[in-house]
């Protein structure tokens, strides 16, 4: 039976892509963040996990406008980065999973959610900051990706607890997988931030910490504000910390805090790295 070792919380700004594409992870402005990863490239070390399960939102790569699924999960053999415009492509492939994919796939439809499937899909720096983050170098990536985006980008937005659902039924799905899969999970994004308009720069501290104490013990208190609340609390693209309240929701109930680090600001961005320990496996 596979199980759940842990879960990774981060930003993932892409101006941290740049940064480590430029060697900048000891400089001044940088290193508060990248020193956030210590941790967790221990626990990778040590756990060594054989799968990522990843809560993300793409940002115009694989979806745009015109076409913008609620949520989305990946089934391909393969994924790669493209160049989103700020010119950088990372290139390592990330090696998929496709048996596991139509496992979660049928699971989540079984619990009556409905995912659009994609059994080709470019993953964006949502997901190639994180895990260049986590395995930095050049080295084939060690871990096998299952990528679930969920819109955070194009109102409507599903709500917080359809996203902690969304995870929940997810993290029954893997604990149901019959391989032996390590797994560990990521939700990517926030914290707050506002790229445009009047309030571009927004950031409130009192609601990023108000998230990040509540995260491991009481996830259910994130799911007081519903999904415009979080836009005025932190900001239009804060709302992605839904990709952390699904995430969270995979891991089931009770977690250990491992680590936890905030640093205002990276880019237009209140960052943080969390790093959770799942210390039971996940019930219905
Ligand atoms: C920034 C943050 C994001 O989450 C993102 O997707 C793009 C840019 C930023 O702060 O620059
Ligand atoms: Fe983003």
């Amino acid at each position: 039976m596979s199980q759940i070792c842990g879960g990774i919380f981060t930003s993932h700004v892409p101006g941290i892509g740049n940064a480590i594409a430029k060697g900048l992870q000891q400089d001044p402005y940088w290193k508060p963040f990248f020193d956030g990863f210590a941790p967790v490239h221990k626990f990778l070390a040590e756990e060594k996990p054989d799968v990522a399960v990843v809560f993300y939102n793409d940002h115009g790569l694989n979806f745009f406008l015109d076409k913008m699924p609620t949520f989305a999960i990946g089934a391909a053999p393969e994924y790669k980065h493209e160049d989103e415009g700020w010119g950088i492509a990372f290139e390592r492939p990330y090696p998929g999973h496709p048996d596991l994919s139509w496992h979660i796939i049928e699971q989540v439809v079984a619990s009556e959610f409905d995912p659009v499937t994609c059994q080709s899909m470019l993953v964006d720096h949502a997901v190639a900051v994180p895990f260049e983050l986590c395995w930095p170098g050049s080295d084939a990536f060690p871990v096998k990706l299952v990528p679930i985006a969920i819109n955070t980008v194009q109102h409507p937005l599903p709500s917080p607890k359809r996203c902690h659902e969304l995870g929940k039924a997810v993290g029954r799905a893997i604990e149901s997988w019959g391989g032996e899969e390590k797994v560990v999970v990521f939700g990517t994004g926030g914290l707050s931030h506002q790229l445009e308009g009047e309030r571009a720069g927004h950031i409130n501290t009192d609601y990023d910490k108000f998230c990040l104490s509540n995260l491991a013990p009481d996830p259910e208190a994130l799911l007081q504000h519903d999904t415009l609340d979080i836009v005025e609390l932190a900001g239009s693209q804060g709302v992605e910390i839904l990709n952390w309240i699904a995430a969270r929701g995979a891991l089931g109930g009770k977690v250990r805090e491992l680590a936890s680090n905030y640093h205002v600001p990276i880019s237009n961005t209140a960052a943080a790295t969390v790093l959770l320990e799942n210390s039971e496996k996940v019930l219905a």
